[in-house]
């Protein structure tokens, strides 16, 4: 239980000036540490959505912090090359927590980032660190899309986690993820581009997924490999290995 009596926190874009508040504030509450330049790189790149929490009483003392980054790649909801916000690093200092200020910097950074014209937010987050995935689901949308094994230093697994700029993030079916195409259309879309993907469904609610053939899953799947992936719809864990040996794929 937080003790402290609630504090009087507003926000405010960092400033170079606040970068060593700022990292003293990560390497209390985060083990992922960063050197000076990476921070100042983000402050360059992404101003606006590089967010403090601070003190009323004391505007210099930083009590949490957002940084964001964007990026290309392929969307977790759909076969489209999307730009995404990637949430770099998020923290707010251990005794000032559960007053809402990682949610109120993490909604005011997420609507700046739109001005990237991103179509979704992404992020890895510890599979121990259920505040935080509560956070990011029950109030953001955000949805677990796969597990990212030995994802941290100390080996620890991630979860790579998702959210759409619609609120509907939450009711979409698979099938409309694979953005309404049929069977055939996937298949031919395939062909096209002579692209390696491998279609599988849950074994649970059977919803259709696809996977990019990655190394891992273009026949060097390592037989120790124990990384998962979690259906979207329901959350059903199944390993690559089962997914790599064709054990979901009712695809033909
Ligand atoms: C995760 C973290 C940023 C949350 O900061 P916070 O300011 O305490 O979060 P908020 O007060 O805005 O929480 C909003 C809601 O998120 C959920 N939540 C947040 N922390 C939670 C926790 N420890 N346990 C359960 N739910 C939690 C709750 O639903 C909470 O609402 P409630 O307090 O009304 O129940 C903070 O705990 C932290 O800095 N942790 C260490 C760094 C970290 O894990 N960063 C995220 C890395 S991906």
């Amino acid at each position: 239980m937080n003790l402290m009596k609630p504090l009087d926190f507003s926000i405010r874009p960092c400033s170079y000036n606040d970068i060593p508040a700022v990292m003293d504030v990560n390497e209390t509450t985060l083990p992922e540490n960063y050197p000076l330049f990476f921070y100042e790189q983000i402050l360059e790149k992404y101003p606006k959505t590089f967010i403090l929490a601070y003190n009323k009483d004391d505007p210099k003392q930083v009590i949490g912090y957002i940084m964001w980054r964007v990026e290309r790649g392929l969307s977790s909801f759909g076969l489209q090359h999307v730009k995404k916000a990637h949430l770099v690093s998020l923290a707010v200092l251990h005794d000032y927590r559960r007053q809402g200020i990682a949610n109120e910097i993490l909604l005011e950074s997420m609507k700046l980032i739109r001005d990237f014209k991103i179509s979704e937010y992404v992020l890895e987050v510890r599979v121990s660190n259920s505040g935080a995935v509560k956070l990011y689901e029950d109030l953001h949308n955000f949805i677990k899309i796969r597990i990212i094994g030995h994802y941290y230093r100390d080996g620890e697994d991630a979860y790579y986690m998702a959210a759409k700029i619609q609120d509907n993030t939450k009711n979409q079916t698979s099938n409309q993820n694979l953005n309404g195409m049929t069977d055939m259309e996937i298949k031919q879309y395939f062909l096209d581009k002579n692209q390696g993907y491998i279609l599988y469904n849950c074994p649970n609610c059977s919803s259709l997924h696809i996977k990019a053939l990655t190394y891992s899953l273009a026949g060097t799947i390592d037989p120790d490999n124990s990384d998962s992936l979690l259906c979207a719809d329901c959350n059903e864990e199944m390993t690559l290995l089962d997914i790599a040996a064709g054990k979901y794929n009712s695809f033909k």
